[in-house]
C-alpha cells in the first residue's frame, strides 16, 4: 500500500491515474493532519508533490520525509532529492562539495565582509535570494554602489520574498508574448492582486543577514533546462524575457530536440547521479561554450512538459513520443520499493 498526498494540479493527478491503471493499492492522505504518521502506519511508501507556493509546506516538509525515512518508509521525494529545494545557500555548498559545476558563487553572513567583497568584484554581478522562483528574486547589480545598497538592505531591513511589482511586470509581459484576450485580462487580474495579495502572500517572508551573488554570465538568450527522472532525461529551452537576461519564467519555450546541447544532457545525468536525486531539473547557461549549473530544483510545472518530443535515456538514445514525467517517477518509486 502506498499513500499520495492529493493536491490538485500536482503531479498527484497523474499519481492516481497510473496506481488506477495498473490496479495499485493507495490511499488518499492529508500530509497536513496532525496524526499523519499514524495515517502512514500501514503504508509502505508516501509521494507527495510541494512546491514553492505551498509555504505552509516548507514549515515541515523536510521535517516528515526525513522522519518517515528513518523508520523505513519510502518518501518521494526523499531527502537526497528534495532538503536543497528553493534554497540556493544550500545548493551553493552542494554543489561545490560535489564538485558539480555551479556558477561562480560568494555568500556572506556579515555585512563588512560582503562590502569588502563588493570592492574587489567584477561587475556587473547577480544578486539573489535564497528562494523565489521565474526569475522573481534575481537582479542584476551593476556597480559597487547598487550593490552597496543591496547589502545594507540584507543586513538591515531584509528584503521580501513576495515581490509584487515583479508579478505585476510579469502579467505585462505575458501580454506583450501574447497579446491575447486572456493575457489581457491577467494584467486586470494582477492590478487587483497588486492591491490586495493573495492571503497566502499577505505575510511576505523577510529574508535577511545573508547576502547571495553570483559572476554574471553574458551573452545568453536562454537557458538550458534539464530534467532527470531515473534513467531518462527531457529538455527544453527557455528563451529570456525582452530586454532582460532572465529566462526562469519567461515562458517563452523552445521544444525543438535539435535546440538542446546534447552536452547538458549527458552533464544532467552524471549530476542527477552524484546528487542522488530521485527527479532533478538543472539550469543551464554558457560560459565560454561551456555549461555551468544556475540551480537545482525537484519539482517542475508539470503542464510545461506536455509538450517535450521525447526523451534520453542514460545512455543517450533518444525516445521519441510523449510521456508523463508522473509516470516516470511512479515506475522509479515502484522499482525502488520492489528492490526493498
Ligand atoms: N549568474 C547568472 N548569469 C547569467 N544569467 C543568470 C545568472 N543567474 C540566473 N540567470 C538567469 O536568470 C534566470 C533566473 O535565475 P534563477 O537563479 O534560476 O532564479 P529562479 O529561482 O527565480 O528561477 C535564469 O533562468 C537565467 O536565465
Ligand atoms: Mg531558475
Amino acid at each position: 500500500m502506498i499513500a499520495i498526498h492529493q493536491k490538485d494540479k500536482s503531479f498527484s493527478d497523474n499519481w492516481i491515474k497510473y496506481c488506477n491503471k495498473n490496479d495499485i493499492k493507495y490511499k488518499i492522505v492529508n500530509c497536513y493532519d496532525d496524526d499523519i504518521i499514524k495515517q502512514l502506519a500501514d503504508c509502505d511508501g508516501l509521494l507527495w508533490h510541494w512546491n514553492q507556493n505551498n509555504s505552509d509546506a516548507a514549515n515541515f516538509a523536510r521535517q516528515l520525509i526525513y522522519s518517515l525515512e528513518h523508520k523505513g518508509t519510502k518518501v518521494f521525494p526523499n531527502s537526497k532529492t528534495v532538503w536543497h529545494y528553493d534554497d540556493k545557500l544550500g545548493q551553493k555548498y552542494l554543489l561545490e562539495a560535489l564538485a558539480l559545476p555551479l556558477i561562480p558563487t560568494n555568500v556572506f553572513y556579515n555585512k563588512n565582509t560582503a562590502l569588502e567583497w563588493a570592492k574587489k568584484t567584477n561587475y556587473p554581478v547577480v544578486f539573489k535570494l535564497s528562494r523565489g522562483a521565474g526569475s522573481m528574486n534575481v537582479m542584476l547589480a551593476h556597480n559597487y554602489g547598487q550593490v552597496q545598497k543591496i547589502i545594507t538592505k540584507c543586513f538591515g531591513k531584509g528584503w521580501k520574498d513576495q515581490n509584487r511589482i515583479h508579478a505585476l511586470k510579469e502579467r505585462v509581459w505575458s501580454f506583450r508574448r501574447d497579446k491575447s484576450l486572456k493575457s489581457f485580462f491577467n494584467i486586470g487580474r494582477g492590478i487587483v492582486r497588486f492591491v490586495l495579495p493573495h492571503p497566502t502572500h499577505r505575510v511576505p517572508r523577510v529574508e535577511h543577514n545573508y547576502a547571495y551573488f553570483q559572476e554574471f554570465i553574458p551573452n545568453n538568450d536562454c537557458d538550458i533546462r534539464v530534467i532527470v527522472i531515473g534513467q531518462r532525461a527531457f529538455a527544453i529551452k527557455r528563451m529570456v524575457r525582452e530586454g532582460d537576461f532572465r529566462a526562469s519564467g519567461s515562458g517563452f519555450i523552445v521544444y525543438d530536440r535539435a535546440e538542446i546541447p546534447i552536452e547538458c544532457v549527458r552533464m544532467s545525468f552524471e549530476a542527477a547521479k552524484t546528487l542522488e536525486t530521485q527527479s532533478v531539473a538543472l539550469d543551464f547557461v554558457f560560459k565560454d561554450g561551456l555549461p555551468l549549473i544556475v540551480e537545482i530544483s525537484y519539482a517542475f510545472l508539470q503542464s510545461v512538459y506536455l509538450k517535450c518530443p521525447g526523451y534520453w535515456d542514460h545512455e543517450l538514445n533518444w525516445h521519441d513520443g510523449s510521456f508523463l514525467p508522473e509516470d516516470f517517477i511512479m515506475e522509479d518509486f515502484f522499482k525502488q520499493l520492489e528492490a526493498t
